[in-house]
């Protein structure tokens, strides 16, 4: 595995093997590597002949009183983990790599109304932040495929929007939620919850499921009633809810009476870990 954290080492490479023909997949990453993670690397060598993974902890998606600083950083671990996935190039460039002029005056790519709601509208400015580190990401690999958690739904869905609005040539490829034995969705953050948050915290994904039931059993239920109950559920426990909502799982509108494709989505507190989890309904599984 070849490791780089330059952008014109970078470029160069990547074109010699464009001329021999290869295709490149590519996996966006802030590290910190996981199961979750390398199940995206395991789809992106099937798809590829030439898999690029990068690692950068993005400043710029991150607010003011997040955990940026103590994000986790592991940088050996890493690249251990992607080496035995045959990953051919590591690209972990330098904050001042990305953002040679800082980043108070960087341009920015906005997605509105999808980026506003929900996780956007609790974290101010961070799907800007995610949309224009992608959107550098993506015009330095110009990678065929590139390969998204569907664990970050909404995410996916904007990077979706952003890639077809502006574009870009990548394919944008939604991947499995990878989750613990208990269901807990495999996370970075997870690391924050203590011992005994984290044996509560797979009634986030029992609380999914449960509304997912209710619904494809009864789809003309009242919907806010569901979530309300959720919501106090987990309030209950020791969770601090953000939202628990059902959504269409196209545009994560709120939904019509005709619409079948739906996702119930949840961001919850449990101590310091701010926790988000979706599960889909109604789709054929
Ligand atoms: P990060 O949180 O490191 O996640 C990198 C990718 O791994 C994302 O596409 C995310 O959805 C996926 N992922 C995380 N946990 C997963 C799980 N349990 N199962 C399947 N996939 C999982 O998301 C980011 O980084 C950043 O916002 C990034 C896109 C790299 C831009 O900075």
């Amino acid at each position: 595995m070849q490791q780089l954290d330059n952008i014109k080492a970078l470029r160069a490479l990547l074109k010699s093997w464009r001329q021999a023909g290869d295709r490149i997949a590519f996996v966006p990453t802030m590290g910190d590597l996981h199961a979750g993670h390398l199940s995206l690397v395991k789809e992106a060598r099937n798809r590829a002949e030439r898999v690029v993974v990068s690692i950068f902890v993005n400043p710029l998606q991150f607010g003011e009183n997040e955990d940026f600083d103590h994000y986790p950083r592991v940088p050996d671990s890493d690249s251990e983990k992607l080496e035995s996935e045959g990953v051919d190039l590591l690209f972990s460039p330098t904050v001042s790599e990305l953002y040679p002029n800082g980043q108070q005056s960087v341009t920015r790519v906005v997605v509105p109304v999808i980026g506003d709601m929900l996780c956007g509208a609790s974290r101010p400015g961070h799907f800007s932040g995610v949309a224009t580190v992608v959107s550098k990401l993506l015009n330095i690999v110009q990678p065929d495929s590139t390969l998204f958690g569907e664990k970050d739904f909404q995410q996916l869905l904007i990077i979706r929007k952003m890639a077809a609005d502006l574009c870009f040539s990548s394919d944008i490829i939604g991947v499995p939620t990878c989750r613990e034995a208990d269901g807990l969705a495999m996370s970075s953050r997870n690391r924050y919850l203590s011992d005994t948050e984290r044996k509560l915290a797979p009634a986030l994904v029992r609380e999914l499921s449960s509304v997912k039931e209710l619904i494809e059993s009864n789809p003309s239920a009242d919907f806010s009633q569901l979530t309300q109950q959720a919501a106090n559920n987990l309030n209950n426990m020791g969770f601090v809810t953000d939202y628990f909502e059902i959504r269409r799982a196209t545009d994560l509108a709120k939904p019509g009476c005709d619409d079948r494709d739906l996702v119930v989505v949840v961001a919850a507190w449990l101590g310091k870990a701010r926790l988000i989890d979706n599960i889909r309904v109604g789709v054929d599984e």
